[in-house]
């Protein structure tokens, strides 16, 4: 596997990300935010996004992983780390990078709910055209992009590429040295 052509540059994710962050500080006006944000994929976006939000913020960060190693089908949503703190009450953003089989989104509003949230938003950076295992849509999301495996702005395969400041796909490669 390598790192193919840019699938979204840099400048069109920053030009999006700050429409984004316009669009979300309207709708939640004056309430105290609480972000929960879905680690790892998400920390570039939400380093971003937070830094162009003017109300007032509370970050949470949880971690589960849908693709173990060096998948690259979805095996289901599994909870490696969520957050003590409280969220009752709370208005939420979910904050996670891609909406794929929509599993993960599912799984995160059942459990913002369960907590007590006053009320829960959600925020994707993309959204993948392809079926959907759970039938959720975002309240915003930044780009629709085809189905096919990407990486950097913070995502990764098998833990690299992450620290690319465009959006790539990934492809498979006939030579083993899987340079970018
Ligand atoms: P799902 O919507 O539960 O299937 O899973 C979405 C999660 O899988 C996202 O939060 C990503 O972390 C991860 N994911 C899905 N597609 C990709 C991809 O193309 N590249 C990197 N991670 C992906
Ligand atoms: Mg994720």
């Amino acid at each position: 596997m390598g790192v193919g052509a840019v699938l979204v540059t840099r400048r069109r994710i920053a030009r999006r990300v700050a429409a984004l962050a316009e669009r979300i500080a309207e709708s939640f006006g004056d309430e105290e935010m609480t972000i929960v944000a879905v680690l790892t994929g998400v920390l570039v976006f939400l380093a971003d996004l937070l830094r162009r939000l003017p109300t007032r913020i509370r970050v949470e960060v949880v971690s589960l992983s849908s693709y173990p190693g060096a998948a690259v089908q979805s095996r289901g949503p599994s909870f490696r780390l969520w957050p003590v703190g409280d969220l009752v009450g709370r208005h939420v953003l979910v904050l996670d990078d891609i909406l794929d089989t929509g599993q993960t989104l599912a799984c995160l509003l059942d459990r913002v709910r369960s907590l007590g949230a006053a009320s829960v938003r959600t925020c994707v950076l993309l959204r993948k055209n392809c079926p959907r295992v759970e039938r959720v849509e975002p309240d915003w999301v930044g780009f629709d992009v085809p189905d096919a495996f990407v990486v950097g702005y913070g995502l990764d395969h098998d833990g690299l590429y992450r620290n690319l400041p465009d959006i790539r796909v990934l492809e498979a490669q006939d030579d083993a040295g899987g340079a970018p």
